[in-house]
């Protein structure tokens, strides 16, 4: 009869299960979520990695990053004003070497005259304020595609560090706020600390690559770098196997042993179990890398309308605010920026 199909929302709301505590009645409410949210993804969270190219009010897209270009310095410096002007506080400089300046050695890299160091002196002129932050290693600048030094199969340690060394002091002189280096030799972060004190330059922070995992989830940044079609073989006798977490710890020990500043985990999303390891164990300033592949997937699945690009990102970065990163160095960073300020 009727009154059996007469389904009251009264009826619904009648309570059969005896609860004294229900997590949902903190979520009933924007109000509410407001006040019990954990996490918040901020502005100054946020670290631009940029791509630059040679030439003069050039920019060139990245195909497999869509909506990411590579800038000419006089580009780099316009979009490093529109950071500033957006409250983002360190852009991470990525170059592409022209592939006929590249060889065995990596000679571009101790060039003071090279794309990076021209950037950061003319970031730095036109925008002192904002932070820059260099990558330490070979590969933009090897005729194989390496972070280090070749000898036969062998990525060499010791004679890698000591180029790095010398490519992480130029920086410092050419601008840079921070050096990053990216290589995973053994025992960069205390020959880089040392060389930059001798040098009078205890200001220069050191942001070490400390849980760097040898990941498919660079290819679209080798591609963005002009590395993908040089490389031999791959990374894994230097950057860390992905099954291994406990690894990561002990690279964690050595670079703060050797005077890092700040640890980078990389990849990002798919190691955020590292990103919460690192800061609950050490409770130090942990930043994580959203890389090239994780933009890319994100982007793609967007444009096939397969996603909502908009939340997933948001959500991403968000994460790792919640696994207890400090920042984030994503591709995003002006795209979050503008949202985060339009509220
Ligand atoms: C290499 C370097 C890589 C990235 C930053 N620095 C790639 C690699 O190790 O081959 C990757 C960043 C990204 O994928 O966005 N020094």
């Amino acid at each position: 009869d009727a009154a059996a199909g007469d389904v009251k929302t009264s009826r619904f709301r009648q309570a059969t299960l005896d609860l004294p505590i229900r997590p949902r009645r903190n979520r009933k409410a924007d109000w509410s979520r407001r006040l019990v949210r954990e996490n918040a993804l901020s502005v100054s969270d946020l670290i631009w990695p940029i791509f630059l190219v040679e030439g003069e009010r050039h920019r060139e897209p990245v195909a497999s990053m869509p909506g990411v270009e590579r800038l000419s310095v006089d580009e780099a410096v316009g979009e490093a004003e529109r950071a500033a002007s957006l409250g983002i506080p360190a852009l991470a400089l990525f170059p592409f070497t022209d592939p006929m300046l590249r060889d065995a050695r990596g000679s571009e890299a101790q060039n003071p005259e090279n794309l990076v160091c021209r950037a950061l002196r003319a970031i730095k002129r036109a925008v002192p304020e904002i932070g820059l932050i260099t990558d330490v290693a070979l590969d933009p600048y090897t005729s194989h595609g390496h972070d280090g030094l070749l000898d036969g199969a062998e990525i060499v340690n010791d004679a890698t560090v000591e180029v790095l060394v010398r490519q992480a002091l130029l920086h410092a002189e050419a601008g840079a706020d921070a050096v990053a280096p990216s290589d995973m030799m053994d025992g960069r972060i205390g020959a880089i600390r040392t060389a930059l004190d001798a040098a009078n330059r205890t200001d220069v922070q050191i942001i070490a690559y400390t849980a760097k995992y040898a990941s498919a989830f660079y290819g679209p940044f080798r591609d963005a770098i002009g590395t993908s079609t040089v490389l031999i073989g791959d990374k894994r006798t230097y950057q860390m196997d992905p099954a291994n977490s406990d690894e990561a710890l002990l690279e964690a020990e050595l670079d703060l042993a050797e005077g890092a500043d700040m640890m980078i985990v990389k990849p990002g999303m798919p190691y955020l179990d590292m990103v919460h390891r690192l800061k609950t164990r050490f409770e130090r300033p942990v930043l994580a890398y959203q890389v090239s592949g994780e933009y890319a997937m994100i982007t793609a699945a967007a444009q096939n309308g397969w996603i909502d690009g908009d939340r997933a990102m948001m959500e991403s970065l968000l994460a790792f605010k919640r696994a207890g990163a400090d920042a984030v160095l994503t591709y995003f960073a002006p795209v979050v920026a503008e949202k985060l300020k339009r509220g």
